[in-house]
């Protein structure tokens, strides 16, 4: 959800949620705490370093992490996880230390756990390997045999369509669900991690779905679903906070995305290794996109600029837009790219959806904004989404205000307005144009999707993308 609702939603999400009490050790303190808790110690580490592969959506070598009781269990092998008071026959332990020489098994690929880790764990297991979970932290663990129950329609951040037009991924809470296109039909449930989610992307080959969250102050998560198996492949810890912004490089080999240690990072969608960092934002980095030949990455910010930065080096090149004083106004939420041109259109606290181009065809002058192109008719409250038509020819903007929300479609290149959506009632925070270019999806606060016609602003369906009980 939108960072400012997010934080209006955090003492819910204390009730709600699992965990969301724990912050994760910033300090590292190196006096070790003479009554390790599971809770508070070891949980955050297997958090940050095992959950990926261990997590009932993927449990490597057959063993998930997630849960305490899990941890106890066999893995293929039929060693124990954990054996309460010794470690020395704990699978978790033995697979973090060296064996014969050999540099730790786990974490499969990645630096070995720290010593101070490697010893709380230890002395964990050797106190008992007891759960001090606090009671109101405490909620039945969701996966694929156990998805979410919802009350009330969720909150929904990203909307995507894929290519093919047949498919619409909604994100829910601790899952995307997703559509068929026309909002006829639930066709899969991609349960995972991160209780929030905030986006959704196919990539370009139409075989990726890229999501990003996390859970406010403890975990932030990039995840890559096989779209035809339903299947993820990677889970990527990032970071201590959500994700936003997931977008895909031209070639599907990229996924770039922000994060809420003022970051712009991109992975390798095959393997998952960061392929670049960026830390030159001074807040919260919301929406990414690559140019169009994936040379370059362009991120907007909380901190009122979108930024230019070369993918090869990692280098921020260039304010795309003006940052002299007083020329930025609120924090930016949304950037999209034309198709084919190296175009940007942009959305954010000021209510005004703006067209930029991405490179600069003239030496920065003090005062200019000389990369923009066009300002249109500014919205109702501040805008959220943005988007390209697939042809390049319209855009589309969705706001709130107030508790109502609004979407418009104007002519890319005119300026002119198109349509304003009927239909639409709450706040408006993601949007996606079908690959058609007539049907465009919207949703928001409320949780509901609304499809409407993209040349008559007409709805045609709205429907709520979740299984509620009564
Ligand atoms: C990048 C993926 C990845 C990460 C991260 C990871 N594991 Fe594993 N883990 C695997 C795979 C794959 C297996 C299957 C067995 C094998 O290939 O060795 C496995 C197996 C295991 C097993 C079972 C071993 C056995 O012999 O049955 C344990 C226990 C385990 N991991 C613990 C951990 C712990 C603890 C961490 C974090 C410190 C961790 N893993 C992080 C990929 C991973």
């Amino acid at each position: 959800m939108p960072w400012f609702r997010r934080l209006a939603w955090t003492p819910m999400i204390l009730l709600v949620a699992s965990g969301v009490l724990a912050q994760p050790d910033k300090k590292k303190d190196d006096k070790l705490p003479a009554n390790v808790s599971y809770y508070k110690d070891v949980r955050p580490i297997f958090q940050q370093h095992c959950q990926g592969c261990h997590q009932p959506a993927m449990a490597k070598g057959g063993y998930v992490m997630t849960g305490h009781a899990d941890l106890f269990k066999k893995s293929d092998t039929e060693a124990a996880g954990i054996v309460a008071g010794k470690p020395e026959i704990s699978g978790v332990y033995q697979q973090i230390i060296p064996q014969k020489g050999k540099k730790p098994a786990m974490p499969r690929g990645k630096e070995p756990l720290s010593q101070r880790e490697v010893t709380l764990i230890k002395k964990w297991i050797e106190q008992g390997a007891k759960d001090d979970t606090p009671a109101s932290a405490r909620l039945p663990s969701v996966d694929a045999e156990h998805p979410p129950v919802y009350k009330l329609p969720p909150v929904i951040d990203g909307l995507a369509f894929n290519k093919a037009g047949t498919l619409l991924a909604v994100t829910g809470y601790h899952e995307v669900l997703l559509h068929k296109a026309d909002g006829t039909g639930l066709l899969a449930r991609l349960v995972g991690m991160s209780e929030m989610v905030q986006s959704v992307s196919f990539s370009p080959d139409g075989k990726w779905l890229a999501v990003t969250g996390g859970n406010p102050g403890r975990f932030g998560e990039v995840q890559i679903w096989n779209v035809e198996k339903r299947k993820l492949k990677l889970s990527i810890p990032v970071t201590f906070d959500t994700i936003y912004g997931a977008s895909w490089s031209h070639d599907s080999k990229l996924v770039a995305f922000g994060c809420a240690d003022n970051s712009l990072r991109a992975i390798d969608a095959q393997t998952g290794s960061q392929v670049l960092f960026q830390g030159a934002h001074g807040d919260w980095v919301l929406d990414t996109v690559f140019s169009v030949k994936g040379t370059h990455l362009v991120s907007v910010s909380r901190d009122m600029s979108m930024k230019l930065t070369e993918v090869a080096t990692a280098r921020m090149v260039d304010n795309i837009t003006s940052i002299t004083p007083g020329a930025l106004k609120g924090g930016l939420q949304a950037v999209d790219r034309h198709p084919t041109r190296d175009q940007l259109f942009i959305g954010g606290a000021d209510g005004t959806p703006k067209l930029y181009q991405m490179f600069r065809t003239k030496d920065r002058k003090i005062n200019d904004d000389f990369n923009r192109i066009r300002t249109f008719a500014p919205m109702q409250g501040r805008i959220f989404a943005a988007k390209f038509s697939p042809d390049g020819s319209r855009v589309v903007a969705g706001s709130s205000s107030d508790g109502k929300g609004e979407v418009r479609v104007f002519e890319t290149d005119t300026g002119k307005s198109v349509s304003t959506f009927k239909g639409i009632n709450g706040p408006i925070y993601a949007l996606a144009y079908h690959p058609s270019g007539s049907v465009i999806a919207s949703a928001g606060f409320e949780g509901v999707v609304h499809l409407n016609d993209a040349a008559t602003g007409a709805l045609i369906r709205d429907f709520v993308p979740v299984p509620l009980k009564k």
